[in-house]
């Protein structure tokens, strides 16, 4: 019932405008809103604090869906739920989710996630934005980069570095308000793919933030960035398997219907073999994308499952929308027939939330454990 909902707004919703968005990086303001009104903006939260109390497996479904129509979308439902909705519930305080998880959840306000910067990335140990402990509040300093929603965000969990000499473990998260003082929102980015999506840079000069704001113990900040992400990377990888599964869905259709040499395409063996191979990996990837969700539900590990997910789904994504272009031809290298646009957004799924070499080297220690 909820993939069937999420299906019918993506082809009812999501589809109309989405190449326009895309040309003209118009974030899918109305769009969003509506996501909201379904709860599809804080899905895993519980009842009480106005989420939709559903589960991980019934995310990564949607999260699928929309995908298949318009990432630029489904990344907002993917911050908003796995990284600041999760983070919030899981980890914050009684306070911090009556004044913020509560209209996050129900899609009144949309949440941020600001761990990169201009110099950590990969790296993400080694913060630069400092956050001076004052007493009853700390001072904000620094550059966050590449941050989704970060103009149409009202809340930010922002990671800074409070005591240099602690490294990793003098780290925290906070809560930052937009309109705080000295707490000001760079250019959007002009991006390659998921377009539509709003990227920023973020800039903190001075901004003083409440000591209340900040997320868990003195020192929680890396771990709270890491479990979080664990999560999040869930959300991505069914981004990527949402992405590939449009693209084959629409290469499908394509090539049962355009004909050369006197026969559809789909009966040549070369383009046949080429959507046997993109169905197979595509299944694959929503089996791992499943089973990472399952054990989450499960409440048991998922880290492995996770990034696991990530890595190959996004690989799928990669290859499929690739070949997804090529059956279509000349007609697949422009806009009307959406798959240059998957292509471009594809490659995302590759990068944030952990590059796929950082995917690899979780998993790799993972399994050298
Ligand atoms: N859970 C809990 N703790 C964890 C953890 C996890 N999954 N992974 C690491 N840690 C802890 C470690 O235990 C360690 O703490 P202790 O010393 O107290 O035990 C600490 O974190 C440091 O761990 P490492 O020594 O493993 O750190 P590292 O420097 O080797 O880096 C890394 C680890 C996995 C590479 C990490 O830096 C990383 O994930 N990098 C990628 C960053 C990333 O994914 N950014 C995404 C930004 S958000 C985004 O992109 C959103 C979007 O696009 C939409
Ligand atoms: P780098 O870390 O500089 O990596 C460059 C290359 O080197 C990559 O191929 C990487 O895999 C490789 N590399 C680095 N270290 C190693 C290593 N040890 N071993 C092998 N290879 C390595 N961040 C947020 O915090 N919040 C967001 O909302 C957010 N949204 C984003 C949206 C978009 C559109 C983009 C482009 C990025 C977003 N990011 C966000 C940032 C994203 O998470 C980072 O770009 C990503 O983690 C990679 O960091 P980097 O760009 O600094 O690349």
């Amino acid at each position: 019932m909820i993939q069937k909902a999420a299906r019918d707004f993506a082809q009812n919703e999501l589809k109309p405008g989405v190449i326009e968005r895309d040309e003209h990086q118009k974030f899918p303001a109305e769009q969003v809103k509506k996501l909201g009104e379904l709860g599809f903006l804080g899905m895993m939260v519980s009842e009480k604090y106005n989420g939709s109390g559903l589960d991980a497996l019934s995310y990564v479904l949607v999260m699928e869906e929309l995908s298949k129509i318009d990432a630029s979308a489904s990344v907002v439902v993917s911050v908003n739920n796995s990284l600041v909705c999760y983070g919030l519930e899981s980890y914050g305080s009684e306070f911090q989710k009556e004044k913020y998880l509560k209209p996050l959840a129900s899609g009144e306000k949309i949440g941020a996630f600001c761990l990169s910067e201009p110099e950590a990335g990969s790296d993400a140990t080694s913060q630069q934005t400092t956050a001076e402990d004052k007493g009853d509040y700390y001072l904000l300093n620094g550059t966050k980069n590449w941050i989704t929603n970060g103009g149409t965000a009202s809340t930010y969990l922002v990671i800074a570095q409070t005591d240099r000499a602690l490294k990793h473990r003098g780290i925290n998260a906070f809560i930052v308000e937009k309109g705080m003082e000295g707490f000001t929102i760079g250019p959007k980015e002009n991006k390659m793919g998921i377009r539509g999506s709003d990227t920023h840079s973020l800039m903190f000069n001075d901004v003083k933030v409440p000591k209340e704001n900040r997320i868990g113990e003195d020192g929680f900040g890396f771990k709270f960035a890491m479990k979080t992400l664990e999560g999040g990377r869930i959300g991505i990888a069914a981004q990527a398997l949402g992405i590939a599964a449009g693209a084959y869905e629409l290469a499908l259709e394509y090539s049962k219907q355009r004909k050369s040499f006197g026969k559809a395409i789909s009966e040549h063996q070369a383009i046949a073999f080429k959507l046997a191979d993109m169905a197979t990996t595509i299944e694959a990837a929503r089996l791992l994308v499943y089973k990472a969700a399952w054990l989450k539900d499960q409440g048991l590990p998922y880290t492995l499952a996770g990034s696991m997910a990530k890595l190959y789904a996004s690989k799928v994504a990669m290859d499929v929308t690739v070949e997804a272009v090529q059956i279509h031809g000349g007609y697949g290298f422009v806009k009307e027939y959406h798959v240059e646009r998957m292509m471009r957004d594809a490659k995302i799924t590759q990068i944030y939330e952990g590059t796929t070499e950082i995917q690899k080297m979780v998993i790799s220690r993972e399994i050298l454990k």
